[in-house]
């Protein structure tokens, strides 16, 4: 397995591939690895192909962070991960450092526009990056997580783009785990022609429900426990559409989730949605094959879920 920090010599090495006419599969993550994003490798190394190879990308990105939430603490482990990506077979981790895929972090605002940009920029931008192209994703990003999370998807979207014509992949995998973000990715790919295939894959769980995640990391003691709630109120709602002939009112439901998940001590709900899995448009009436989605705080840490009723 090769480890490759320099974004040069990750697209020369993706160029190489490509001459050779070898398939590249990407799954991209900011790693604290577990086994829902192995489950990514491995599909990716299914879709490309017999002669195909794998990279998985590790980079905490500074951009998809609001100032307040977690960039410095987000764990990170890279010894442990670049294990894990040797026994599942990753052909390369590409790791690149910040001042790699931001050059002019941390440098002062030397750039007239960026000076000008300066008060704005300092508003909005969590981190030092002085970056000033973005991808922007304006019809799916403003629900949900782009409610709660201003300039979240703006920051995936770009990293995304960037990653993409770093390591020039025929198909990239991303989880189901982040619904709302595995379509904001396929918008952008169609409508800015990137040649690349998306496979969405299922998300993988712990044995009591709760979703894998990096920030499970975070649940010490009894609020692993509660966690659990996130699972148990998809159960919850699925029951209420299957024992209903009609649809359900979402705002009935909502309120109905928001009493059962508070019920634990220390969890506070963010946001419930219903909504069309393909078009993320809110639902008045919940029935069968509805998508549920959750944000809920566990304490202080922050858990998503979501599923098909
Ligand atoms: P990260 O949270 O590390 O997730 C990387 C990929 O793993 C994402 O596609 C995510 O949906 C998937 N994933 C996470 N938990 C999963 C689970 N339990 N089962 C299946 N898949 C799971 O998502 C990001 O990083 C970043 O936003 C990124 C796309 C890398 C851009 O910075």
């Amino acid at each position: 397995m090769r480890i490759v920090n320099s974004i040069v010599t990750m697209q020369r090495l993706a160029r190489q591939w490509r001459r050779a006419g070898r398939g590249i599969g990407f799954v991209p993550t900011m790693g604290f690895l577990h086994a829902g994003h192995l489950s990514l490798v491995r599909r990716a190394r299914q879709a490309a192909g017999k002669n195909g190879v794998v990279v998985m990308s590790i980079y905490v990105n500074p951009t998809q962070f609001g100032p307040k939430e977690d960039f410095s603490k987000y764990p990170r482990d890279l010894k442990r991960d670049f294990k894990l990506c040797r026994q599942v077979g990753v052909d390369v981790v590409f790791t690149p450092g910040d001042k790699e895929m931001y050059p002019r972090w941390g440098a002062a605002a030397d750039e007239p526009a960026l000076a000008r940009q300066s008060v704005a920029a300092a508003r909005e931008d969590a981190h030092p990056t002085n970056f000033s192209t973005y991808v922007v994703e304006e019809s799916l990003s403003h629900t949900m997580e782009g409610a709660s999370r201003p300039t979240h998807f703006r920051g995936v979207t770009t990293v995304v783009a960037k990653l993409f014509n770093i390591v020039l992949p025929d198909v990239a995998v991303f989880g189901a785990k982040d619904w709302q973000q595995a379509a904001v990715i396929q918008r952008m790919v169609a409508d800015l022609n990137f040649p690349v295939k998306i496979i969405v894959a299922p998300i993988r769980r712990e044995r009591d429900g709760l979703a894998m995640s990096s920030r499970n990391k975070y649940l010490a003691g009894d609020l692993r426990r509660q966690a659990v709630v996130l699972w148990r109120s998809i159960q919850t709602a699925r029951a209420t559409v299957n024992k209903s002939a009609k649809p359900v009112p979402a705002a009935r439901l909502k309120a109905d989730l928001k009493k059962f998940i508070e019920r634990e001590p220390a969890a506070r709900l963010d946001y419930v949605e219903f909504f069309e899995p393909d078009t993320l448009m809110p639902v008045t009436g919940v029935r069968r094959g509805t998508h549920l989605a959750l944000a809920v705080f566990i304490g202080k840490t922050r858990l998503i879920d979501n599923a098909p009723l």
